[in-house]
């Protein structure tokens, strides 16, 4: 499959791929996912243990994708179809692109959708999973500054009392993601680069850092049940991240998923499509799967489960309710203002723990 791929331009650069040279994907070449990196699970974070999908709260960064990969992969985010037709910008986070993978991107699209990547993630995540949706692939999030820009930052973080007020900023707020888990993966080399890490909140409102992944590594987060900020990364000319969400594989595994950090910077019929049609098929799945029971206990002359077919029946109406609460009428959605938490912001230095 190898000899498949073609010329690929340099690291970092702006050239767009011709069609005929178009990289497939190879998961023995792209892929350098090796050991299990440590993990916090959800107990070790002081969460209830109803709390999310799966026990685990978050990895440390594991290396994932090779540098030729990163290097296609950078080289399809910069073709210009997708800065001028997928950029997203709001008040938790600037510069954005979204939801153009499945158009613009064949090489990420077939990465984060290959068999062999979707069972890293699920092996790492604790529970199988799929990609959330083609729009919520590789969303990226961009942070782009001039050489002296950079670094002047890190002579001006060492001296605190100089610093403005936004040096301390996190690149992305306090919040929880609208998806059950996310991977980030790193785009940039981070070689200069201080901060850049993700902050927690525990479940006893404590702040734990851990450390970011370094170019080609990612981390995996149950980020829909977990309070968390990406803080700024200091000295590196840019910081480009591709976040990739994730949902359980399982019908029968509860979603939580709501759109409400995502909903002001998308395409919306994109998502409200990718959205109600998997909200749709699980409906199928469980209704298909009580109608095979219900009759299966026909069959061997059980009785009516009246109190069991009707928890069923308000679990499914709770579903329905919940879709319909998540599609908000297109003319209603406020683009690029997302609900934000009133926590104080942590600032870039601090040791990580992970
Ligand atoms: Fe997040």
């Amino acid at each position: 499959m190898s000899n498949q791929n073609r010329s690929t331009p340099a690291a970092g650069g702006k050239g767009s791929l011709a069609k005929q040279e178009t990289p497939v994907f190879d998961p023995e070449q792209h892929l350098v996912f090796k050991e299990t990196p440590d993990i916090l699970t959800m107990q070790d974070i002081g969460m209830a243990p109803d709390v999310g999908v799966s026990p685990v709260a978050v990895t440390q960064p594991f290396p994932l994708f090779s540098q030729e990969a990163i290097r296609i992969m950078r080289s399809e985010i910069f073709k210009p179809e997708v800065t001028q037709n997928h950029s997203f910008s709001s008040n938790l986070a600037a510069a954005q692109l979204r939801g153009y993978a499945r158009d613009h991107a064949p090489f990420t699209r077939a990465a984060w959708n290959h068999p062999s990547t979707v069972a890293i993630v699920s092996k790492l995540a604790g529970i199988d999973l799929i990609p959330w949706s083609e729009y919520e692939i590789a969303h990226i999030n961009l942070c782009v500054k001039s050489e002296e820009q950079a670094a002047s930052e890190l002579t001006v973080s060492k001296q605190p009392m100089h610093a403005s007020p936004d040096d301390d900023k996190p690149i992305v707020g306090w919040h929880t993601d609208s998806y059950p888990f996310v991977c980030v993966l790193m785009m940039s080399d981070c070689t200069n680069m201080v901060g850049g890490e993700t902050a927690l909140r525990t479940g006893s409102g404590e702040v734990l850092r851990v450390r970011g992944p370094t170019q080609g590594c990612a981390i995996i987060l149950q980020g829909r049940y977990i309070m968390h900020q990406a803080l700024r990364a200091l000295g590196a000319k840019e910081r480009i991240t591709a976040v990739t969400s994730w949902r359980p594989r399982s019908a029968f595994v509860k979603d939580d998923t709501v759109l409400r950090t995502v909903r002001p910077v998308s395409d919306l019929n994109e998502l409200y499509h990718d959205f109600t049609e998997y909200r749709l098929e699980i409906l199928e799945q469980r209704l298909r799967a009580a109608r095979q029971t219900m009759r299966a206990c026909r069959a061997a002359g059980r009785l009516f489960d009246t109190a069991g077919h009707k928890a069923f029946l308000a679990e499914s109406a709770a579903f329905l309710q919940h879709t319909d609460r998540e599609l908000v009428a297109m003319d209603e959605v406020r683009r690029g203002c997302i609900e934000t938490v009133d926590l104080p912001d942590v600032a870039v230095g601090g040791a990580a723990v992970c």
